[in-house]
């Protein structure tokens, strides 16, 4: 995809990402595509564990695929749940969403995409800058790793 995704398009990314999810304790498949600010997509689904309290939302599996790749600015975020919608992103992702400063989340509703201004959904929201300190938004390092030649 060269031109910037549309609403449909991503909400078509997180379909797709949702048929991955692993949710064998809820069986309520999520998918999210987050839109990078620098234009590259990244997508998550939820992954569970027996252990109840480590399942991973799909919103959070999609940040830290983004992360990795380079980028820490999100424009917006299409959110698919496989058994509702619309699905809207839990408190615990808004917060996640907003600390890549996430402007618009996509959900569907009726089969139609439907976008709301994350500030809408998590008015007076607590961010880096309460911190008072500057942004952590410099250049990802190469990890340790990196470049580093494989153990044999
Ligand atoms: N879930 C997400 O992946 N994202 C949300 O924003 C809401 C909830 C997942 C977590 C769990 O695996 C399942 O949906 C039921 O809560």
């Amino acid at each position: 995809m060269t031109a910037v995704p549309t609403h449909d398009e991503l909400l078509a990314l997180a379909r797709a990402a949702a048929g991955t999810a692993y949710a064998p304790y809820s069986e309520f498949p999520v998918g999210a595509a987050v839109l990078g600010s620098d234009g590259t997509v990244h997508s998550g689904c939820n992954v569970e564990n027996a252990a109840f309290g480590l399942t991973t939302c799909a919103e959070r599996g999609a940040i830290s695929a983004m992360v990795r790749a380079g980028t820490r600015q999100i424009d917006t975020v299409a959110i698919i749940g496989l058994r509702a919608a619309p699905c809207y992103p839990c408190g615990g992702c808004r917060q996640a969403l907003a600390e890549f400063g996430c402007r618009t989340v996509v959900v569907e509703v009726d089969g139609v995409a439907r976008a709301h201004a994350l500030v809408d959904l998590l008015p007076h929201g607590f961010g880096p800058a309460d911190l008072g300190e500057p942004l952590p938004r410099a250049e990802p390092r190469p990890g340790p790793d990196e470049g580093r030649p494989t153990r044999p």
